[in-house]
């Protein structure tokens, strides 16, 4: 009766979690703390509850796919600023889409991204490893052939494209690129990025690299791909970006975000989305267009999760491989075994945190790139942060 690609889907990563760490106990007299998902707790900035109150009686209308003209060029002007694109590069009109959240427009990308085949053959769409299990399953859904390329402390914890052989590239329909990553946080080089567009424009497939965590940085932005496309010459043929509010504005119950780039893909995106796609409401809209105008509650965000990696920075010091991610809010620890970390951190500490091969496939050779991983979220306050880093201390 059901789709038999429902089976290919592994469980998402906070089931398994949830069944590795079923039946355990986690101690009475310590408070739970939750490092397992990335949703940011930080207060939400007052520009939401205003923008929202002041847009109440949009709630009686459906609101537009492409949301408002407000809303575009919003984007567009931050996309400008923080990339430093020239002017006009991005065109509110034709170069960008909202949506309901990144994780839905990277899954729903991969049905206008894959053809049905591609080189005589079944497509192929590729992705790192670790990566957001989203874009698996958008690959499964898509009916392409999902392959994964290792990104290890051995690349730098960021995909080798030099290291893809002729064959697959000529099956390549879509590439997948996190900067900055999740899990790792490493950032992407303007190089990598220039030559991912080059990849897909010569193998004529599409680019989407995810930039959700772009305005959560250490020391210096995180170049993007839309600046890959200006310094290779303007065109933006070939590339897509997905950008959130969860992160950057503390919002991931909003669900909002943006695709941008080729207004081939954008036009394609738009009209699947008017028959299958979450459309943003219109006070959501609002909101996120004083969000996208507004840097400085973007830099206050930032500055309190820089505080964060320097506690755990000086917390955690030499081990566990621990280095500061240059973006992102994630800490991924070399634990040794990261299921039994989850399992003991769980149980002694009332910690949760993710282990890192939940969010990796095995290679060819059995390995798992996370096996030996946990990832931590740094996404609490700072006292409970600094808390549930000395109680992983006391632990592991
Ligand atoms: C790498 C990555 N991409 C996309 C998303 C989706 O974020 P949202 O749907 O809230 O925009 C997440 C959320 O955790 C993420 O970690």
């Amino acid at each position: 009766m059901l789709n038999p690609l429902v089976d290919r889907l592994a469980d998402y990563p906070f089931d398994r979690l949830r069944a590795l760490l079923d039946g355990l106990a986690p101690p009475e007299s310590m408070r739970q703390l939750i490092l397992s998902v990335g949703e940011p707790r930080h207060p939400a900035p007052s520009i939401v509850a205003d923008a929202l109150a002041a847009h109440v009686a949009d709630w009686g209308r459906y609101p537009p796919v492409d949301g408002t003209p407000e809303f575009r060029r919003a984007v567009a002007g931050w996309l400008r600023r923080r990339y430093s694109l020239p002017e006009g590069l991005v065109d509110p009109d034709q170069h960008v889409l909202p949506v309901a959240g990144t994780r839905e427009a990277l899954f729903l990308i991969a049905q206008v991204a894959v053809p049905l085949q591609k080189a005589g053959a079944q497509p192929v769409v590729l992705m790192p490893n670790p990566f957001y299990q989203v874009y698996f399953g958008a690959a499964v859904f898509a009916h392409a052939k999902p392959l994964f390329l290792p990104a290890t402390s051995g690349t730098g914890f960021l995909p080798d494209l030099a290291a893809i052989d002729a064959a697959t590239l000529a099956r390549t329909a879509l590439l997948y690129l996190c900067s900055p990553a999740n899990p790792q946080g490493a950032v992407a080089s303007l190089k990598l990025l220039k030559d991912a567009v080059s990849l897909a424009r010569v193998h004529d497939f599409v680019l989407c690299v995810d930039e959700c965590y772009a305005d959560i940085w250490d020391w210096q932005p995180p170049p993007g791909a839309l600046g890959a496309c200006a310094a290779l010459g303007g065109s933006l043929d070939n590339v897509v970006v997905f950008h959130s509010l969860s992160k950057r504005s503390s919002v991931p119950g909003l669900r909002s975000g943006f695709v941008a780039g080729d207004a081939r893909i954008i036009a394609a995106f738009r009209r699947l989305r008017a028959f299958g796609g979450a459309v943003l409401p219109l006070p959501v809209v609002a909101a996120s267009t004083a969000l996208w105008e507004d840097d400085v509650h973007a830099e206050t965000n930032r500055a309190l999760y820089r505080s964060k990696i320097d506690l755990a920075e000086r917390l955690i010091a030499e081990r566990f491989d621990f280095y500061r991610p240059a973006g992102g809010f994630f800490l991924w620890l070399k634990v040794g075994d990261g299921e039994a970390a989850a399992r003991a951190l769980w149980a002694e500490a009332a910690l949760r945190v993710l282990p890192g091969a939940y969010l990796s496939r095995n290679c060819a050779d059995g390995s798992n790139p996370g096996g030996q991983y946990i990832r931590v979220a740094l996404v609490d306050d700072v006292a409970s942060t600094e808390d549930a880093l000395r109680r992983l201390l006391n632990v592991l």
